[in-house]
C-alpha cells in the first residue's frame, strides 16, 4: 500500500490533470475541435491507456512517469514518428532543432563563429558557445581574460584554435570558466603557438563540472618563456576527462604548474601524451594534483621525450584519494640532465596502481627521485637502469620482509580519509523514528530532458556512432562521450545475480518492471529534495512489504539526448518510506524513500559505501535514498 499522503499526491494530481484537460477542452471548443475526450494521440492519453492495460490495479498512472513525459504536441509527434518511421534516425536528423526544441532534449548547441570581431584585450564575461579561431594572433602586450564563462550551462562547447599564435608577452587569463558546468566541452588547439613571454593563467576552470571534457591539444608548442599556471583546476568535478596531448612541445624555458587540480574529483581520467615533448629547460609541478579524488586516472604517454633539462615535480600528488590508477609510459625517454622528483606521491586512502613502462630510458644524467612514494601494487618495467643516477627513497611494500611491511603500512596510515558526502551512505539501523542524521544532496544534477514517445525512441538505433549522428554530437565532445558510455553501459552483461534493462521510453520501464515483479506494481520515489545537505530527523518509517527481503526495481537516469533509464534488479534488498522532518520544527518536509543492500559481498573494497562506514563487502547491509530523478518499483501490498 502506498501511504496516505503519497496517494493524496496522486489523487491531487489526476484531479488537477483532469481540471486541466476539462479547461483546455472547453478552450478547445470556443475555437473549433468539439472534442469531449483527451486528445488519445498526446503522450499522456497514450501512457494511461497502456498503463491501464499493463497494470490493471486499479492504481493512477504514477506522476513522476507524467512529470517525465515529452511535451511534443499530438501533431508533432505523429510528423516526427512518421518521419523516424520512414527513415529511422536519419529522417529525424535534418529537423533535430525542431525536434529538440519541441521534445525538450538535451542537444549540443550550434556553435557561433567569432573569428576576430572581438576588440583586442577583451574581457570576455558572460560568455558562451563560441568559436574562436585565429584571434589574438601577433598580438604584442596585452591581456585578454575570460571570467565566469559559459557559467551554468548545460552542455556549452567551447573552442579555441590558433588563439594567441605568434604573440608577444601576451597574457591570457581564465578564471571561473564553465563554472558549474554540466557535460562541458571545452577544445583549445594550437592554443599559443610560438608565442614568447607572457603567462596563461586556469585559476577555478571547470568547477563543479559534471562529466566534462576538456582539452588541450598543441597547446604552446614552440613557445619561448611563456608561464603556463593552472590552479583549482576541475576541482570537485564529477566523472569527465582531460587531456593533453603535444603540449609544449618545443617548448622553451616554459614553467608550467598544475595546483589542486582535479581535487576532490569523482572518477576523473586526465591524459598527458606528448607533452613538452623536446622541450628545453622545462620545469613542471604537480601539487596536491587528484587529492582527495575517488579512482582517478592518469595516463602519462611519451612525456617529456628528448627533453633537456627537464625538471618534473610531483608532490602530494594522489594524496588520500580513493583507489585509482597512473600509469606512466615512455616517460622522459632519452631525457638529458634532466629530473623527476616524486615526493609524498600515492599516500592513497585505498591503495591504487602505478605502472611505470619504459621510463626514463636512453636519458642520460636523468635523476629520479622518490621520496615518501608509497604503492603495494606498483610495477617497473623496462625502466632504466643505467643513466638514471639516485634511484632512491622508493619502497615497495611486498618485496620487504612482513614485519617491515607492516611498518611500512602503520607509517603509510593516512590521517583523513577519502571524504564521501555525509549522509550518501548509511546503515539499516538508522532508518528509525527519531535518528537526526546528515542527508546527500540528493537533487537532480543532470539537465532536465523528457521521454521521447515510443514511436520515435523505438526507431533510433540504441548505438552510440547512430545517436552521435542522429543528435549532431560529436564523438569528441562531452555529450558525445556520455551517450556512449550510456550505450557501453548498457551493454555490460549484468553482475551476478542482476536483471537488467535499459529503457528509452516510459512504457519500456513500465514493461520491464512488470515483466520481474508481474503485473501489480507500485512505484515510488523521493518527494522533493527537501533536507538535502543537511539534518533530517527520520519520522514514521514504513517497510515495503512488512520490511522484509523484498523483490524490486530501480530505474537511474542516464546521460542521453532524452531519457534513458538504467532498470535494474539487484536481490536482496529492502525497501522504507521514510517521513522526514525538520530537526527543530519536526514539520514534515519530505516523504523519502530508502533502499537497503542487504547483500554487499560482490561489492569492491573500495566501495565508497565502506569508505564512509568501514568494515568490508559482505560485513555490512549499505542503504542509501533513491536520489530525486530515480524511482523504485515493488510488488505492491
Ligand atoms: C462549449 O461547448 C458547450 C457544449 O458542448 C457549450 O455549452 C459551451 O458554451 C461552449 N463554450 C464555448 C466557449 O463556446
Ligand atoms: C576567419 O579568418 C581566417 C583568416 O584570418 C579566414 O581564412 C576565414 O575565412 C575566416 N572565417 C570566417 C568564418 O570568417
Ligand atoms: C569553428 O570555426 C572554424 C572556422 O572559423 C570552422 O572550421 C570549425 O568547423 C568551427 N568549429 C565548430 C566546432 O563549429
Ligand atoms: C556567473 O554567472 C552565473 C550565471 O550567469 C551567475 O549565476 C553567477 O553569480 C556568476 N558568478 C560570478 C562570480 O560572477
Ligand atoms: C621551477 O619553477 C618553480 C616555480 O614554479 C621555481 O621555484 C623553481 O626554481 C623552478 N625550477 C627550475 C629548475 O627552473
Ligand atoms: C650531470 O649533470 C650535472 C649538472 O646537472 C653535471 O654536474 C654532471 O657532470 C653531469 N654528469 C654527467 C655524467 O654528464
Ligand atoms: C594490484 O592491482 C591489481 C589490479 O588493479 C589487483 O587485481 C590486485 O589485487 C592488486 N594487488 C594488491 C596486492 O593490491
Ligand atoms: C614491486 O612489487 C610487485 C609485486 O610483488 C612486483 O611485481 C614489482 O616488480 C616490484 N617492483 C619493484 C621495483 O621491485
Ligand atoms: C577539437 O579540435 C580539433 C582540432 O582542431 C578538431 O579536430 C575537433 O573537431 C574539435 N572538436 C570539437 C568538439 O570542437
Ligand atoms: C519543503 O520544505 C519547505 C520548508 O523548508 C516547505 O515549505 C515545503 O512545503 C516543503 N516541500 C514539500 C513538498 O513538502
Amino acid at each position: 500500500m502506498a501511504t496516505p499522503p503519497r496517494f493524496l499526491f496522486l489523487f491531487l494530481f489526476l484531479v488537477l490533470f483532469l481540471l486541466t484537460f476539462s479547461l483546455v477542452a472547453k478552450a478547445d471548443n470556443s475555437t473549433s475541435a468539439k472534442t469531449a475526450t483527451p486528445n488519445p494521440f498526446t503522450a499522456k492519453a497514450a501512457l494511461i491507456r497502456y498503463w491501464n492495460r499493463k497494470v490493471p490495479n486499479g492504481r493512477p498512472l504514477p506522476a513522476f512517469l507524467v512529470s517525465k513525459l515529452s511535451p511534443l504536441s499530438a501533431l508533432d509527434t505523429a510528423s516526427f514518428s512518421s518521419l523516424a518511421a520512414s527513415g529511422g534516425g536519419a529522417a529525424l536528423s535534418p529537423r533535430l532543432p525542431d525536434l529538440c526544441a519541441a521534445a525538450r532534449l538535451l542537444c549540443s548547441p550550434s556553435l557561433s563563429s567569432s573569428n576576430a570581431s572581438h576588440p583586442s584585450d577583451s574581457a570576455f564575461a558572460g560568455y558562451s558557445n563560441s568559436n574562436f579561431s585565429n584571434y589574438g594572433a601577433d598580438r604584442a602586450g596585452g591581456a585578454d581574460s575570460f571570467k565566469n564563462y559559459s557559467a551554468s550551462e548545460n552542455s556549452p562547447i567551447d573552442t579555441f584554435r590558433r588563439y594567441s599564435r605568434d604573440s608577444v608577452g601576451h597574457d591570457d587569463s581564465f578564471a571561473l570558466y564553465q563554472p558549474d558546468g554540466n557535460i562541458d566541452t571545452a577544445n583549445f588547439t594550437s592554443y599559443a603557438t610560438a608565442a614568447t613571454g607572457g603567462a596563461g593563467d586556469f585559476s577555478s576552470y571547470a568547477h563543479e563540472g559534471n562529466v566534462p571534457d576538456l582539452k588541450f591539444t598543441n597547446y604552446e608548442a614552440d613557445a619561448n618563456g611563456r608561464v603556463q599556471k593552472f590552479s583549482s583546476y576541475s576541482d570537485d568535478t564529477n566523472s569527465g576527462g582531460q587531456s593533453f596531448a603535444g603540449y609544449g612541445k618545443h617548448g622553451n624555458g616554459i614553467p608550467l604548474s598544475f595546483t589542486s587540480y582535479g581535487s576532490n574529483s569523482n572518477v576523473m581520467n586526465s591524459d598527458f601524451n606528448n607533452y613538452g615533448e623536446d622541450g628545453n629547460g622545462a620545469n613542471d609541478t604537480f601539487t596536491n594534483y587528484g587529492q582527495n579524488g575517488n579512482v582517478p586516472e592518469n595516463n602519462f604517454r611519451s612525456y617529456g621525450a628528448a627533453g633537456n633539462a627537464a625538471s618534473e615535480k610531483f608532490s602530494n600528488y594522489r594524496d588520500q584519494a580513493n583507489v585509482g590508477d597512473d600509469s606512466f609510459t615512455s616517460y622522459a625517454k632519452e631525457d638529458n640532465a634532466g629530473a623527476a622528483d616524486f615526493k609524498n606521491y600515492g599516500n592513497s586512502f585505498n591503495q591504487g596502481t602505478d605502472s611505470f613502462k619504459g621510463y626514463g630510458q636512453g636519458s642520460i644524467n636523468f635523476t629520479i627521485t622518490f621520496g615518501s612514494y608509497y604503492g603495494d601494487n606498483t610495477t617497473f618495467k623496462a625502466y632504466a637502469k643505467t643513466g638514471i643516477i639516485g634511484f632512491n627513497g622508493y619502497r615497495n611494500s611486498s618485496t620487504f620482509p612482513s614485519s617491515a611491511a607492516a611498518a611500512l603500512k602503520a607509517r603509510r596510515r593516512p590521517t583523513s580519509r577519502w571524504v564521501v558526502e555525509p549522509g550518501k551512505f548509511f546503515r539499516e539501523s538508522e532508518l528509525k523514528k527519531g535518528t537526526v542524521m546528515p542527508m546527500p544532496d540528493i537533487s537532480d544534477r543532470m539537465p532536465a530532458r523528457s521521454f521521447l514517445p515510443r514511436s520515435i525512441a523505438g526507431r533510433i538505433p540504441f548505438s552510440a556512432a547512430e545517436v552521435q549522428r542522429v543528435f549532431n554530437m560529436p564523438a569528441d565532445t562531452a555529450l558525445g562521450k556520455a551517450a556512449a558510455d550510456t550505450v557501453a553501459e548498457c551493454e555490460r552483461p549484468p553482475s551476478r545475480g542482476e536483471t537488467k534493462r535499459c529503457a528509452t521510453s516510459a512504457e519500456d520501464v513500465i514493461d520491464f518492471a512488470v515483466s520481474v515483479l508481474g503485473n501489480n506494481v507500485v512505484v515510488r520515489s523521493t518527494e522533493n529534495t527537501n533536507g538535502s545537505k543537511g539534518s533530517i530527523l527520520i519520522g514514521e518509517v514504513k517497510g515495503v512489504n512488512g520490511g522484509s527481503v523484498t523483490k524490486s526495481v530501480s530505474c537511474h537516469q542516464s546521460l542521453f539526448p532524452y531519457l534513458v533509464y538504467y532498470c535494474h534488479s539487484v536481490p536482496k534488498v529492502r525497501v522504507y518510506q521514510a517521513e522526514i522532518l525538520a530537526v527543530k520544527t519536526k514539520e514534515k518536509i519530505n516523504h523519502g524513500v530508502a533502499i537497503c543492500h542487504v547483500d554487499t559481498s560482490d561489492w569492491s573494497p573500495a566501495h565508497g559505501a565502506f569508505v564512509a562506514l568501514g568494515p568490508g563487502p559482505g560485513k555490512i547491509e549499505v542503504c542509501h535514498w533513491i536520489f530525486q530523478g530515480d524511482m523504485t518499483w515493488t510488488v505492491a501490498d
